[in-house]
C-alpha cells in the first residue's frame, strides 16, 4: 500500500524521509524511492523489495540535501520494478513526482504526451503528472504550484500528490484530489514534513494542518500556503495531535469507524494494486496458486462466511456466477459444518474472513479440507489461520480495521471477489477480452466513486436526525442490492440499536408490506438498473401505507426523488 513522506528545512532530508517510510512498512509495499535536491540536481535513489534494501542502496550512493520526497509502493500499473517505483522524474530531469491513486485516463495522456516526443521510462500511470508538469514548464508556466494545479485538471480519479522542482527548490507542492488517502503536513520549526499517514512524521511535529479534496499546499521551510484549485487562498488550520500513539492514528476523525469508512477509496485502490495489468488488460493473482487447466475443472463454488463477510460473499456471487460462469452457493460459516454438506474435488471452497480466525468460517474449512476440495480464502489479517490453511488467498489490502463494525473490509472483500472474478472469466475463457477490458476499466473508477459518494456526508447527517428515534427500519434491495440492504439493516443495528431486517423487495408483497405504515421507515436501494421500474413501484407502494421513503438513487434521477420523502 503506497506511502508518502517529504521534508523541507535544513536538516538532511534523506534520514527524516527514509525513517518516515520505515514508520508506514505496516502498510505493505513492494518497492521504495527517494529523492533529494543535491545542490540543482534530483538525485533519486530506488530499489525493489523491502525498505532495508533501499536503505543499503543510499549507504552505497548516499544523497545529501534538505528538501526531498519519498514513497513506498505496492504496484498498480506496472509491475514491482526499480523503474516503475516513485519518485518519477520528468524527462528532462527538471521535476519529480509521488503519487498515490490511479490515473485512469493514463494511456490516453501517455499517447498524447508519446506523440508530443516525450519518452517514458516507467509503466506507471504516475509518471504522466510529471511529464505533464514538465511540458507546462516549457510553455512559461514556471511556478510549480501553478504547473501543479494545471496538471490535475487532466487526470481523471482520486489523487494524493507531491511535486518538486529543482526550479524552485525551496518548496514542495502537496495536492489532494477525491480520497485516494490524505495528505497530512507536519508543521515545524523553520521546517515542514508532509506525509500521506500521520504516524510518518508524528516523531518529528504534532502540529498538523490536513488537506481537503480539491485543496493544494505550497510548502517552504518558511511557511505552508494553502490555496483551492480554483485558486481561493484557504487557511491553514493546525490541529494539535494529543501525545498518545491511539488519537495519534485515529487522526482527525471522532472514531476509527469513521477513519475507516473515510479510507475506503484508498482501501479499495491498494486492493487493486498489482492486480491487474491495465496495459494487457490481464488480471494477475499468483497467491492464488491456480492454473487454467484446474480452474476449466471446477464444476462449483462455496463461499462459507459470518455476518458483514457472509453478506459480500452474497454480493460476489453476482460476479462469479456471471463472469465465470461457475456455480456459487454462499452459506453461513456458523451453520455449514452442521449439515453434512456435499463436497468434492471440483469444488473451491471460499472463506471470506477480515480476521481469518472466526472460529466458524475455519471449521466450514476445516469440512472442506475433509472432502478434499480446493480451499480459498479472502483476508485482511495477513498471516491469520484462514490465510495459512488454504491452498490459495487473496488479500483485501485494506489496512487494520479496528473499529468492530466492519467497513473497509466489506468493500474491499466485494473487489477480490470481483477480481477473482475475472481471473476466473480469463482462466475458464468465459470472458471476451473487450467485456474483460470494459470490466477492468470500470473497477478502476470505482476508489473515486467512493470518494465522491462519502462527500454526502452532511446530507446523509440531516436524514439521521430526522429518523434517529425510528423504532425499526425496513432496508430493500433487488438482485445485487439485496446483499447490500442486508449488509445496510446490519450496520443500523449494530451501531444505532434500531432493529432493521434487510429485505428482498419483490417479496414484499408475500406478507412483509403489512408491517409497513408511518412508523416504519424504508430504505430503498432504487438505482438506474434492469429492476430501476420495479423498485419505484415497490416505493409507490411503501408511500402509499404511509411509508417515509428514503431512496438510495442514481445521481441525477430526478424522478425517484420526486417520489421519495424527504426531499434530497
Ligand atoms: O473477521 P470476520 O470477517 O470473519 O468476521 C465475521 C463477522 O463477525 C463480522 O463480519 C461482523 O459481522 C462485523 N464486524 C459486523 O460489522
Amino acid at each position: 500500500m503506497c506511502g508518502i513522506v517529504g521534508y523541507v528545512g535544513s536538516q538532511e532530508a534523506t534520514p527524516i524521509i527514509l525513517d518516515g517510510l520505515g514508520r508506514l512498512e505496516y502498510r505493505g509495499y513492494d518497492s521504495a524511492g527517494v529523492a533529494v535536491l543535491q545542490q540543482a540536481n534530483i538525485e533519486v535513489r530506488r530499489d525493489v523489495g523491502k525498505l532495508i534494501n533501499l536503505r543499503h542502496r543510499v549507504y552505497q550512493q548516499p544523497i545529501h540535501g534538505s528538501i526531498g520526497i519519498g514513497h513506498t509502493r505496492w504496484a498498480t500499473h506496472g509491475v514491482p520494478a526499480e523503474h516503475n517505483a516513485h519518485p518519477h522524474v520528468s524527462m528532462n530531469g527538471d521535476f519529480v513526482v509521488v503519487h498515490n491513486g490511479i490515473v485512469e485516463n493514463y494511456q490516453e495522456l501517455r499517447e498524447e504526451l508519446t506523440a508530443e516526443g516525450v519518452t517514458f521510462t516507467s509503466e506507471t500511470d504516475t509518471e504522466v503528472i510529471v511529464q505533464l508538469v514538465e511540458r507546462l514548464a516549457a510553455n512559461g508556466v514556471h511556478d510549480l504550484t501553478e504547473a501543479a494545479r494545471q496538471t490535475v485538471k487532466h487526470l481523471r480519479g482520486a489523487h494524493a500528490i507531491v511535486l518538486m522542482s529543482r526550479h524552485q527548490p525551496d518548496r514542495l507542492v502537496a495536492i489532494r484530489i477525491g480520497n485516494a488517502g490524505g495528505v497530512a503536513i507536519g508543521v515545524g520549526e523553520q521546517e515542514n514534513y508532509v506525509a500521506s499517514d500521520m504516524p510518518a512524521i508524528l516523531e518529528y511535529t504534532r502540529r498538523m494542518v490536513f488537506l481537503e479534496t480539491r485543496q493544494i499546499a505550497t510548502i517552504t521551510a518558511d511557511g505552508i500556503t494553502l490555496q483551492t484549485l480554483d485558486g481561493a487562498p484557504v487557511e491553514a488550520v493546525i490541529h494539535n495531535i494529543p501525545y498518545d500513539p491511539v488519537s495519534a492514528v485515529k487522526g482527525e476523525y471522532k472514531h476509527f469507524m469513521q477513519k475507516e469508512i473515510y479510507e475506503q477509496p484508498r482501501s479499495i485502490t491498494d486492493t487493486i494494486r498489482g492486480r491487474i495489468d491495465f496495459e494487457h488488460q490481464t488480471v494477475h493473482i499468483p497467491e492464488l496458486n491456480l492454473t487454467a487447466e484446474r480452474a476449466q475443472s471446477l464444476t462449483r463454488m462455496v463461499t462459507v462466511a459470518c455476518g458483514t463477510s457472509y453478506y459480500s460473499g452474497l454480493v460476489g456471487k453476482f460476479f462469479i456466477e456471471h463472469m465465470a460462469r461457475l456455480n456459487v452457493e454462499v452459506d453461513y460459516g456458523s451453520e455449514y459444518r452442521y449439515r453434512d454438506p456435499i463436497l468434492d474435488a471440483n469444488t473451491a471452497v471460499l472463506a471470506i474472513t477480515q480476521s481469518g480466525e472466526t472460529v466458524d468460517t475455519l471449521a466450514a474449512l476445516e469440512e472442506a479440507r475433509e472432502k478434499k476440495s480446493l480451499i480459498w480464502s479472502i483476508v485482511n489479517a495477513i498471516g491469520s489461520q484462514a490465510m495459512r490453511v488454504a491452498d490459495g488467498y487473496i488479500t483485501m489490502n485494506a489496512g487494520p480495521e479496528i473499529g468492530v463494525a466492519s467497513t473497509k473490509a466489506f468493500t474491499t472483500s466485494i473487489v477480490d471477489q470481483y477480481l477473482l472474478a475475472l481471473y476466473l472469466g480469463q482462466l475458464r475463457g468465459t470472458l471476451k477480452p473487450d467485456v474483460l477490458h470494459r470490466y477492468t476499466q470500470d473497477i478502476a473508477r470505482l476508489p473515486n466513486l467512493v470518494g465522491q459518494t462519502l462527500e454526502l456526508e452532511n446530507h446523509i447527517e440531516e436524514l439521521a436526525r430526522l429518523f434517529y428515534k425510528a423504532s425499526n427500519f425496513l432496508y430493500l434491495g433487488r438482485g445485487i442490492n439485496y446483499p447490500i440492504a442486508l449488509e445496510g439493516a446490519l450496520k443500523l443495528k449494530e451501531i444505532s440499536y434500531i432493529h432493521a431486517e434487510g429485505y428482498p423487495a419483490g417479496e414484499m408483497k408475500h406478507g412483509p408490506i403489512a408491517l409497513i405504515d408511518e412508523q416504519m421507515p424504508v430504505l430503498a436501494i432504487a438505482l438506474k438498473d434492469s429492476v430501476y421500474d420495479k423498485m419505484i413501484s415497490q416505493i409507490e407502494q411503501s408511500k402509499a401505507r404511509g411509508g417515509k421513503v428514503i431512496a438510495v438513487a442514481t445521481e441525477g434521477d430526478e424522478f425517484t426523488s420526486r417520489v421519495t420523502w424527504p426531499k434530497a
